[in-house]
């Protein structure tokens, strides 16, 4: 899909019906001075809060729970005391959570605005790039329980998305890195022309931010037509999940060190890596698309993923039982899809084979 010209907002069409994406310009969250926040209460990623304190300042005297975003704060065993402090909040119905942050706050308010006072409106302010150019859109969920990554969730759009690129200038490089690997991963689905596209401006992305913005809204352009086509996962858009069954794994094997897109992007490679291996993808496929993702990964090629770990996370995923996988692998056109592999001996050593030649490349 060619990149759009800019415009500022995008409608996504959603079962609670429409909401919009507004793309901002000029200071930092300005906007909330829009918002009523007398009935409001915010979530605000603690770092975020503490970066941004004066641009943040139209939230004095409102409600505000602050949160580290990192992914234990996710877990359910932390959402009593979330409850606990949005009601000493004075959270009532009627109310709207204000999130600001990125994926980790959004899964929070996401779940606490499908159940709390059974539903609230939610409104985001995504401040990473995974969040602004991917996971904003799409209406899900996720929660973690004990060690089981984003087995609750529900499909709870919010009511309208902020995004302002210039937030993203205090992000670590990692983190930026890890959202262009979300990107990748749609421009890889939308077809090989439009990834060799991204792939190609790979350098600009990290040090032009009007580039980077470009295709922020390429990219939630794609993902909008997959999520309407099939909001509910179970069809079209299950191709988003591409890199993601091997890319849970290795943050399930390595302990939740490495950054989500970054797993993905270790995770894409691999599919295609292993997808020419078993004879469903042509090994140029994988050649294709390895520079750019290696780049993106970079650093994270010499880490250990124990595969005893990864195979064990493969097979726990939602998706798969012992001794068959489903997992989303390009096909002979390099176009990723659909299918069951064996989890067997010979799939095994060609996932040993995988990790030996990336850290040996
Ligand atoms: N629900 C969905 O559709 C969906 C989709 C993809 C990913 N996710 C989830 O999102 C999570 C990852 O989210 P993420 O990658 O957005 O990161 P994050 O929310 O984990 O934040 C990463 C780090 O960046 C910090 N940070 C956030 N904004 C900043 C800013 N502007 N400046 C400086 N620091 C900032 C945070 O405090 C945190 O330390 C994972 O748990 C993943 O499972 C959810
Ligand atoms: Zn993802």
């Amino acid at each position: 899909m060619a990149v759009s010209p800019a415009s500022d907002s995008i409608d996504i069409q959603s079962h609670r019906g429409p909401y919009r994406v507004v793309f901002e310009e000029g200071e930092p969250f300005a906007s909330l001075r829009d918002e009523d926040l007398g009935r409001a209460v915010v979530v605000l990623d603690a770092r975020v809060g503490g970066l941004y304190a004066r641009e943040l300042a139209p939230l004095d005297g409102a409600g505000v729970l602050r949160i580290e975003a990192d992914e234990a704060a996710k877990s359910l065993d932390r959402f009593p005391e979330y409850v606990e402090r949005l009601v000493a909040h004075r959270v009532r119905r009627g109310h709207v959570l204000l999130a600001i942050g990125g994926g980790v706050i959004q899964d929070i308010v996401c779940f606490l605005a499908a159940v709390l006072l059974r539903g609230l409106e939610w409104r985001f302010y995504p401040t990473t790039l995974l969040a602004q150019a991917d996971s904003c859109i799409g209406s899900k969920s996720s929660i973690n329980v004990g060690r089981i990554k984003n087995v609750l969730g529900t499909f709870t759009p919010p009511a309208a998305i902020r995004i302002n690129t210039r937030v993203l200038a205090t992000l670590d490089p990692v983190e930026i890195r890890s959202g262009i690997g979300e990107m990748l991963k749609v421009h890889a689905i939308d077809g090989s022309a439009a990834f060799d596209r991204i792939a190609a401006d790979y350098g600009p992305l990290l040090t032009d931010r009007n580039v980077l913005e470009r295709y922020i809204r390429a990219s939630l352009l794609i993902k909008q037509r997959l999520i309407e086509a099939d909001e509910f996962d179970v069809g079209a858009r299950r191709v988003m999940n591409y890199g993601h069954s091997f890319g849970h794994a290795i943050e399930s094997a390595t302990d939740f060190s490495i950054p989500h897109g970054i797993a993905v992007t270790i995770g894409m490679d691999m599919a295609n890596y292993v997808a020419a291996r078993l004879g469903v993808a042509p090994a140029a496929h994988f050649e294709r698309m390895h520079p750019a993702l290696a780049a993106n990964y970079a650093g994270f090629d010499r880490m250990d993923v124990p595969l005893d770990a990864l195979l064990e996370a493969l097979g726990k995923d939602k998706k798969n039982t012992d001794s068959s996988l489903t997992l989303i692998l390009p096909d002979a056109q390099g176009t990723p899809a659909i299918g069951t592999y064996r989890h067997d001996a010979a799939f095994r050593a060609v996932c040993a084979d995988y990790f030996a030649s990336v850290r040996h490349a």
